[in-house]
């Protein structure tokens, strides 16, 4: 997803709200998740967020989703947020999210989501870290 940052996106220093990066990133993290699946989601869990460097007005904000791996009826999708400058073409990494989704019905029961085809060696250790980050969330869940 590319979107220019105007005015009405930013603080008074004029850098983007985190809370709209926030929400673009659920955006961009469902589209990946729901082009996957082909079916409703609902939104389970958001990872430890940071903001690394700010975005400006007039930048663009770049949102690279992928899903990472699949489990039974949830799914975790990563997305990294760059900025670009439009005049230099300059690009930066400003966060990266994990985030999990739940195959949902219409009467809100959970579907079993279809295989994700993990096919390099770069997505089959990005599934292996996926695994054990949901064991942790679950883990933490747990102590809630
Ligand atoms: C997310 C939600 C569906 C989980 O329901 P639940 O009854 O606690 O969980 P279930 O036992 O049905 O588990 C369903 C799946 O969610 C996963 N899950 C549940 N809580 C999770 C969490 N905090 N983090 C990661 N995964 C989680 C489970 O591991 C399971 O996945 P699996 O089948 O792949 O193993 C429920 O809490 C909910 O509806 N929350 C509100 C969602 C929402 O409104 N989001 C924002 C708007 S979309």
């Amino acid at each position: 997803m590319v979107q220019v940052v105007l005015p009405n996106d930013a603080n008074p220093l004029g850098f983007i709200l985190g809370g709209t990066v926030m929400h673009l990133i659920d955006i961009a993290g469902a589209i990946a998740c729901h082009r996957h699946t082909r079916t409703l989601l609902v939104t389970a869990a958001v990872d430890g967020l940071e903001f690394l460097h700010p975005i400006k007005v007039g930048d663009l904000i770049i949102l690279k989703a992928r899903v990472t791996c699949v489990f039974r009826t949830s799914l975790e999708v990563r997305v990294d947020v760059y900025s670009e400058e439009t005049l230099t073409g300059r690009r930066q990494q400003t966060s990266r999210a994990f985030l999990t989704f739940v195959a949902i019905d219409s009467h809100g029961g959970r579907i079993p989501v279809a295989p994700l085809l993990v096919e390099t060696d770069e997505e089959r250790k990005e599934c292996e870290a996926a695994q054990a980050r949901r064991r942790e969330r679950l883990r933490r869940k747990g102590e809630v």
